[in-house]
Parts: structure tokens; sequence; C-alpha cells
């Protein structure tokens, strides 16, 4: 019987997982309900299950161990590691215990197990109705941040300054959450600083290993849209080494004991406290691109090695080469696509690594109030970060993506 690797999710962050588990010689097997993820392509075989339906992704793991010996569950760049270590602990898999899992995914018991282990990060209250969340509010105080407890790409998160505001969002917010459990909001403080996101690995040994750390580009307020992202990060050896340190903290706290962990961490002037932790590689094309590319690291090697429940080999998580590597989205004008021009000659501008569009011609776009609805991707790179500056500068500047709102038509 041939051994078998199942993703949970066929996306583009997943392709990645699913090039480098053929590459390691299992058959993939991946699980997404969007019939045109791209990475039903490329995988050896497919299911059209929801990646957050653990009891049909249990089954479907039965289903095809009859056939094949199935030696793994991962995934990378989307919060499903419930789902990843619900499977594998019901087929006796490596992985960390569900609870875990769920603790890094839900922000409310991701927060409480934070708060119980003394990890710095900001005060919080959870609320399901809004009566509730505006008492609770006026406790804790303004500004806060309004977020659903089990959604990612910052859908549904929103700086609020009053009550007024708060009453306003709250019917979003909570209709972003729900997947892995009852609706949900949390209310934090908000903490300013930058923002960077930190991928690690925690090896068979339950040793954790940086890997990369990129400065995030967040922008459109009340809203957090990051609208690009930066490796390495431009933050001082010292500052990294303290961010560090509250990572590993928080990796233990919510229970990660090997394998992949990722946290958006905020520099504030009382240190760094945790964003979020996730029990996975980071998305956003960091750990996909941005990160292979400034370092040479085969990070998603080492990740899937792990939930293998092989040993980690240092080789693959130690930098070949110190490269500057860039991620900016394209954001044009609001409205409808009409044409999208550049792209190929962009694609040619050495540094230039890839163009992702996730847009096309006929589509509408809207000012995002999240990271979904970005029309496409520049991911640049040089070996200083002016080099990398400058392909993505020339890159933006040849790409004319128009669109038209109403009579008026905008080239951005
Ligand atoms: N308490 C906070 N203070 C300041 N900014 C925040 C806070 N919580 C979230 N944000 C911003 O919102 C973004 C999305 O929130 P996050 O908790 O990471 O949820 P998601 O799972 O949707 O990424 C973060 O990257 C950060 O920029
Ligand atoms: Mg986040």
């Amino acid at each position: 019987m041939k051994e078998m690797v199942m993703i949970i999710g066929a996306g583009i962050f997943q392709i990645p997982a699913i090039k480098e588990a053929q590459k390691m010689g299992y058959a993939v097997l991946v699980l997404d309900m969007n019939p045109c993820a791209p990475g039903f392509e490329i995988a050896d075989c497919k299911e059209y299950i929801s990646t957050k339906d653990i009891s049909r992704a249990i089954r479907c793991a039965h289903d095809y161990g009859k056939k094949y010996h199935l030696q793994a569950v991962f995934t990378a760049g989307t919060d499903v590691a419930y789902t990843v270590a619900s499977v594998a602990h019901a087929m006796g898999l490596p992985g960390i215990s569900p609870d875990a899992a769920l603790c890094a995914t839900n922000k409310y018991l991701m927060r409480c197990a934070l708060r119980t282990h003394d990890v710095p990060c900001p005060d919080f209250i959870s609320a399901k109705t809004v009566e509730d969340a505006c008492a609770k509010a006026r406790i804790l105080g303004y500004p806060l941040v309004i977020k659903p407890v089990d959604n990612m790409g910052a859908r549904g998160v929103r700086q609020i300054d009053t009550e007024e505001e708060l009453r306003e969002q709250f019917q979003k917010s909570i209709g972003e959450s729900g997947h892995y459990g009852d609706p949900t909001v949390i209310l934090e403080e908000y903490m300013e600083g930058q923002e960077i996101s930190m991928d690690t690995l925690v090896d068979e040994k339950g040793e954790v290993h940086l890997l990369t750390v990129a400065d995030r580009h967040i922008l459109s307020p009340p809203y957090f849209v990051e609208v690009g992202h930066s490796i390495p990060s431009l933050l001082s050896h010292e500052t990294i080494r303290q961010a560090f340190d509250v990572m590993k903290k928080a990796i233990k706290a919510v229970g990660i004991t090997c394998g992949a962990a990722k946290a958006d961490i905020k520099i504030t002037h009382e240190g760094a406290k945790i964003g979020e932790i996730t029990a996975r590689l980071s998305g956003g094309f960091h750990s996909q691109c941005t990160d292979p590319l400034a370092t040479g690291m085969n990070t998603t090697k080492a990740a899937l090695d792990m939930a293998l429940g092989k040993s980690l080999n240092r080789d693959d998580i130690t930098p070949r080469y110190h490269r500057v590597a860039l991620e900016r989205a394209l954001l044009p004008s609001p409205g409808k696509i009409i044409s999208i021009e550049g792209i190929d000659e962009a694609r040619n501008i050495p540094g230039i690594f890839d163009i992702f569009l996730t847009r096309h011609v006929g589509d509408y776009v809207t000012s995002p109030t999240s990271n979904i609805g970005k029309v496409g991707h520049i991911i640049a790179y040089g070996t200083t970060r002016k080099e990398a500056e400058k392909a993505y500068g020339r890159a933006r500047d040849i790409i004319k993506i128009q669109t038209v709102q109403q009579e008026k038509v905008m080239v951005g």
C-alpha cells in the first residue's frame, strides 16, 4: 500500500505542502469544499469536504486508510489546526492534542490560556450578545478591538472607539464567528506598535526553533488590512529575542508540543505581546514564498517531517542565504475591473519572483476591510532591501488595473 499524507485545504497556501509531500514520495489527499481550489489539480486524491467538518474528515481518513497507509495530517497557511489535530488523533497519527489545537484556533480559549500562564497579551472579554459586549466594554475601556473568536484574515476585526461603534459593528463581527462552536466575539485592549509575524517550529524533543520574522504592514483604520510584509524584520536583534521569548511562553501555554507554531506579535511600549498564536506555518505568501526566497530554508518540509513523527533535519531550517523578500498587495480603486495589464511584463523584471492575481476582469473590487478582497500580490526579492524595493516599484508601475465606478474610470 502506498503511503499517504492528508492535507486539509487545497488553496494557494497549501500548494507548497502538497508538492513537498509528493516530492517526499507520498500520495497526497486534499480536502476542500471549494471545487475550484487550485490544489485539486495537483493532488493525487481529492474530496469536497469543508476544512472545518471534523467528523467527515475523520470518516474520509478511515476510508482512505483501507487503500493507503495514512502517515500524517497536515495544513499550512489556514486556521484548521483543530481539524488536523482531531483527524490525526482519531487515526493514531502524530500531532498536537485536539485541545491544544482548539486553544490555538479559538481566540477566547487562546487568551485564557495565555493569561493563565502569564504570557504578555492584551486584557480581553468575550460576549455573545451586544448588550453583554457593551456592559463589559465599559469596564474594559476604549479603544478596543472586536473580533470573531474563530475566523482568520482579519475578517470581522475592527478598532472600536465608542459604544456607538461597538453597537454598529457587533453583528458584523459575530456573524463571522461560529466555525468551530458557538458564535462569539472577543473584545480586547487595543495594542499600539509594530506588528510582526513569527514562524517557529517545535521539534520532536520539544525544542523551539525560530524560523523567520516578517514586519507586517497594516493599513486602513479602523480595519486591519495587511498591505504587505517584509523579511527580514527591521527590528533589532534584542527586540526579536524578547519577542521570541514571549513566543516560546505562548507555545507552552496553548500546548503546542510539536510542529509549526506561528504568531502575530505586537511590539508595544510595554514589550512584545501576543496578538494571536496558531499551530501551523504562516499564510499570506510568507512561509510559501518570501520565507524560502529570503533564506533558502525549506520550512514546509521541516514542518511536514514533524507531522510525520520524524526527527527534524536541521539543514531544512538553516538559512542558506540572507536576502530581502517582500510581498505587496495590489489594491486598485473600488469598482468593476475592466482591464488588467502589464502582469507578464512585470513578471519578467529581475527580482520579481511572481505575481498572484486573486481577482480578474469583470470582478468587483471594494475598499478592503480585511485581508480578503485584495486583487493580487507582488512578490519581490533582492540581495539588499533597496534592490527588492526597486524591483517591486518597477512591477507596481507597470501593472495597470483599470476599474470603473458608475461612469468614472479609475486607473491604479
Ligand atoms: N488587540 C489588538 N490591538 C491592535 N491590533 C489588533 C488587536 N487584535 C487584532 N489586531 C489587528 O487585527 C489583525 C487581525 O487580528 P488577529 O487576531 O490576528 O485575527 P485573524 O485571525 O483574523 O488574523 C491583526 O493582524 C492586528 O493587525
Ligand atoms: Mg492574525
